[in-house]
């Protein structure tokens, strides 16, 4: 197969050992649009790619998504999972634990109009948290690792997963729809709405919620 630029890249990227390096904000490959993944390179460099994204997002604590962008990659992959160690807590809580899944050129439309605001955080805006109100219940279309087009209903905190991961994808940090004055620390968000919740966050920080 001739080896593309991306090709290339993702090689280089996985000739080194341990965890992915994940890019912060201010680096512009965040801001691209990805480029669909259409088999610039064989199977086996995505399922290796796969894998260490995987290991990456694993290997940090609280992460539930990592975006190809965020390690330096323009493509239209991201992989995404509730920890295990959340799980009891996410059903406490009413939700369903999200199993691993790889999103290949997937895209997603809300389905009805209930929104929802929560406080999100990603591994590119590292140390800070702020409510983004979304579509409670999407529609996303997607390929999955084989290559395989599914079309899945999401809602609740796979829906905000998905959503989130998505739009890394499409050059789209979640600050960009942010209720900017619910921006918080993360430690902040933790010892202040952690158990409150954003109603608490938005009387008193002074933002709305859907
Ligand atoms: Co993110």
């Amino acid at each position: 197969m001739a080896s593309s630029p991306l090709a290339d890249q993702v090689a280089e990227l996985l000739d080194k050992t341990g965890p992915l390096a994940v890019v912060q904000a201010g680096d512009p490959v965040l801001r691209q649009r990805a480029a669909p993944y259409d088999g610039q390179f064989g199977d086996d460099l995505l399922a290796r790619l796969i894998l260490r994204m995987r290991e990456t997002m694993e290997g940090i604590k609280g992460a539930v998504g990592l975006a190809a962008p965020q390690v330096g990659l323009p493509l239209g992959l991201a992989v995404l999972a509730t920890p295990e160690a959340l799980a009891d807590r996410l059903i406490q809580a009413g939700q369903q634990p999200v199993p691993f899944t790889v999103l290949v050129n997937p895209s997603y439309r809300a389905v009805g109009r209930g929104r929802v605001g929560s406080y999100e955080g990603c591994l590119s805006v590292s140390g800070w948290q702020a409510v983004v109100a979304r579509p409670d219940r999407i529609r996303l279309t997607r390929q999955d690792e084989t290559g395989r087009h599914l079309v899945e209903e999401y809602a609740g905190i796979g829906a905000r997963i998905v959503q989130h991961e998505t739009d890394h994808l499409s050059g789209t940090l979640y600050l960009d729809s942010a209720e900017l004055r619910s921006f918080s620390t993360t430690e902040q968000v933790v010892r202040r709405w952690g158990a409150a919740g954003p109603a608490a966050a938005a009387e008193q920080l002074g933002f709305s919620l859907p």
